[in-house]
């Protein structure tokens, strides 16, 4: 199938673009002590998935215990769920996914330990957990230190397996590199480095050290004493993280149809933002010089032309638009197309 037979707005990737940031981020981990566990949010496809731990990945990391599902229904035996979850349901569901996989979740609260533990009893496994920390980022996790060393206690006397702890800087993940940004990185990689050594000197099991994300993990991926990063948006890439210094290829492109067109100077597409998410800002048109997207509503992106620069721009034609936030844009399709020279040539199935 060639791109213009795609039906739009369709999400396509160029494999190149893909393929290098795949083999680059695995040349970087290659010969490290340190490694990669890449976030499956950013892509949400098994198959990719796939490919990453085929390049070295010791793991995938999620966000919500559904990602988890569908890695472990998969076939994947390595998940970090990198984020909080309450309730006996979804405690239910994580105990049974323990049973086929290693599926280690993050826990930042006493209160759910024992209820965790309860369910693990009932359901006769074993389910693991790392204590998350807060590094900066003011979301979730304890402090460092001995509140940190305290949750980990608790875990442990409840029953629960304690495999180490995480700490997400995602407050710098895009932020340029800078002398200042770098020692705040290293500064949170430094606590969760101390918070690992009181856990082990109180005797109990800490071999994960998990943070970072793509705008870091060449600086924390070199800090001795991190076990592995994070990183999602290196794979795919979007224009949010272009000019912040992370040395990957942009992939991610909706294509769109023109519908309608009003003089030289306007056009519509049919990619809204069902299509194509515009939290964190317009996107720009792939390769078409002096058009850009003026607004975007729910099915339509308006396009705004410099006639001086751009030829009329007629109905019909397809158009390619920069994800700007691939994992919001990711998330609003079912597959994204791999294309190479004009062709598809893989077509990779999103899973929600
Ligand atoms: C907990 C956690 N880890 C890692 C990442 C990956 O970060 P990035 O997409 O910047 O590589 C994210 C992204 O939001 C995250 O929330």
């Amino acid at each position: 199938m060639r791109v213009e037979d795609i039906d739009t707005p369709a999400l396509l990737v160029d494999l190149d673009a893909m393929e290098s940031n795949l083999k680059r981020m695995a040349g970087f981990f290659a010969d490290r002590t340190c490694k990669l566990r890449p976030h499956f949010k950013n892509h949400k496809s098994p198959a990719l998935a796939q490919k990453q731990l085929d390049f070295g990945a010791i793991g995938i990391t999620c966000a919500t215990l559904r990602e988890a599902e569908i890695l472990v229904h998969h076939g994947i035996k390595n998940v970090l769920l990198a984020n909080e979850i309450v309730s006996d349901t979804k405690f239910e569901i994580l105990a049974d996914l323990s049973r086929i996989a290693s599926v280690v979740v993050a826990v930042d609260n006493e209160k759910i330990l024992a209820d965790m533990a309860r369910v693990q009893r009932n359901r006769n496994v074993h389910i693991e957990v790392v204590v998350d920390i807060d590094i900066g980022l003011n979301r979730c996790g304890v402090r460092p230190g001995e509140p940190a060393l305290a949750l980990a206690k608790s875990a442990a006397n409840e029953g629960l397996n304690v495999r180490g702890i995480m700490g997400y800087d995602g407050q710098h993940q895009s932020e340029p590199p800078s002398p200042e940004r770098d020692e705040q990185v290293r500064k949170g990689s430094k606590a969760l480095i101390d918070s690992a050594a009181l856990i082990r000197a109180a005797g109990l099991p800490c071999s994960i050290v998990s943070t970072g994300g793509t705008g870091t993990s060449s600086l924390s991926g070199i800090i001795p004493g991190i076990t592995d990063i994070q990183a999602g948006s290196y794979l795919l890439m979007d224009t949010r993280y272009l000019g912040l210094g992370a040395p990957f290829l942009r992939s991610l492109t909706v294509l769109a149809t023109v519908i309608s067109t009003r003089g030289a100077e306007h056009a519509v597409l049919d990619c809204g933002v069902k299509a194509l998410s515009g939290e964190r800002g317009l996107s720009a048109l792939k390769d078409v010089p002096g058009a850009k997207l003026a607004a975007v509503h729910a099915e339509h992106a308006l396009v705004e032309i410099d006639p001086l620069i751009c030829q009329k721009i007629e109905v019909g034609r397809k158009l390619e638009v920069w994800v700007k936030y691939s994992d919001a844009t990711v998330n609003l399709h079912s597959r994204m197309y791999g294309v190479r020279n004009g062709q598809v040539e893989e077509v990779f199935k999103i899973e929600h």
